[in-house]
């Protein structure tokens, strides 16, 4: 088996190309068991996958990691987290964007600290909601101060566009990833984001690449699904479906992915991340895990290699469908429109 690649964000910080995403951890996906879910932890890091995804607003993930890290330590397995990175959000919630104070930002970095038992953050990663309320970069500011403080080794954004990622690099905030939905599905990022990170040395950390699961074996032939989903992650990317030619241009790729995962001898998820991971302007994707069932294919995805004519297939079949307008995240941060009533707002505080 091909081992797990890895990328440094800057030189020193390595962290794993597939990085195991934590929102489905957070509750609204399904049940949980908070055990399982700190062992298949080790299942993954042993497999390679050392890099894991957080937020201060996922609720509970901080604190199941930090369990984990607090078992290895007693089990005398402090070698293991030598590999770990952790990777982490502050998103400060909606109703208190105008208001909120460096103390009250200060505190949620110190309960991350607590909740994952560390002394430094890996990468704290800043989100903002309502770009309208422009304080996105005095905050950042802060976020900065902590990082000379040391309670942060690197800072990153999720969700901005590029005029305010723009703002923020010339308002000294200095990050080293950014993340952001780019998938087969979502191809925004291709209008300005990818140049500007690239010329800012700034690494992309890409989700939704098995769209919440539908990019995947199990939705192949099957009949628009009507039902409310138990995993929020599928109520979301149904939309994207939608916004991107409907259930039949989404059935034309699935058959596509079939075809070349038959030629690689693998699944269609893996063939939809693989296509990702090979992009070049991609450094890794985060990977969406509730349970320890994918763990095999996950683990296996440096095995599949896409040829150029692979690649090029489905470049061609997703270029015929529709784009999804605006720059990155500009759909979801409509809060009056399809995308963005589905989100949660003020999770931070609660
Ligand atoms: N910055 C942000 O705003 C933001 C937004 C979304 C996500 N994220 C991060 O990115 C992570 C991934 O989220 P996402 O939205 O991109 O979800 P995703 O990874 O597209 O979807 C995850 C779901 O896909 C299914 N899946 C995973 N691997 C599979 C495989 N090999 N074969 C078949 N199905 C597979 C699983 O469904 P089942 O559990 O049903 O099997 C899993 O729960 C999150 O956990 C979070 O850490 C960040």
């Amino acid at each position: 088996m091909s081992e797990v690649e890895r990328t440094d964000l800057v030189p020193g910080f390595r962290i794993s190309r597939i990085i195991k995403g934590g929102w489905h951890l957070a509750g609204g996906h399904g049940p949980v068991d908070a055990q399982q879910a700190v062992a298949e932890m080790d299942d993954y890091v042993k497999a390679g996958i050392t890099t894991f995804d957080c937020a201060d607003i996922y609720t509970g993930v901080e604190d199941l990691i930090g369990t984990y890290r607090r078992a290895c330590m007693a089990q005398g397995r402090a070698d293991i987290l030598s590999t770990l990175k952790v990777h982490t959000k502050c998103v400060p919630d909606l109703d208190r964007l105008a208001t909120i104070t460096k103390g009250e930002v200060q505190e949620t970095i110190d309960r991350s600290l607590r909740r994952l038992g560390v002394e430094r953050l890996d990468l704290v990663q800043f989100h903002w909601w309502d770009l309208s309320v422009p304080r996105y970069v005095e905050v950042a500011g802060w976020l900065g101060d902590f990082q000379r403080a040391g309670k942060i080794d690197q800072l990153g954004t999720t969700n901005f566009n590029t005029a305010c990622m723009r703002e923020l690099v010339a308002g000294g905030y200095r990050p080293a990833a950014f993340q952001l939905q780019y998938s087969l599905l979502d191809r925004r990022a291709r209008r300005e984001m990818i140049g500007f990170c690239a010329d800012h040395g700034i690494k992309l950390l890409c989700y939704g690449t098995v769209a919440g699961g539908f990019l995947s074996d199990r939705w192949l032939g099957r009949p628009m699904p009507a039902e409310s989903f138990e995993n929020r992650s599928l109520t979301k990317y149904r939309l994207i479906i939608e916004d991107t030619g409907g259930w039949d241009a989404f059935q034309a790729l699935l058959r596509l992915l079939r075809e070349i995962a038959d030629k690689h001898d693998t699944d269609i998820a893996s063939v939809a991340m693989k296509a990702m991971l090979q992009d070049p302007a991609v450094s890794a994707i985060i990977v969406g895990v509730r349970h320890g069932g994918h763990l095999d294919r996950h683990a296996r995805l440096f095995d599949v290699v896409l040829d150029a004519s692979d690649m090029a297939r489905i470049e061609a079949m997703v270029a015929r469908m529709p784009m999804l307008d605006g720059d990155v995240f500009d759909l979801e941060r409509d809060r009056d429109g399809q995308h963005g009533r589905i989100m949660k707002y003020n999770l931070n505080q609660s």
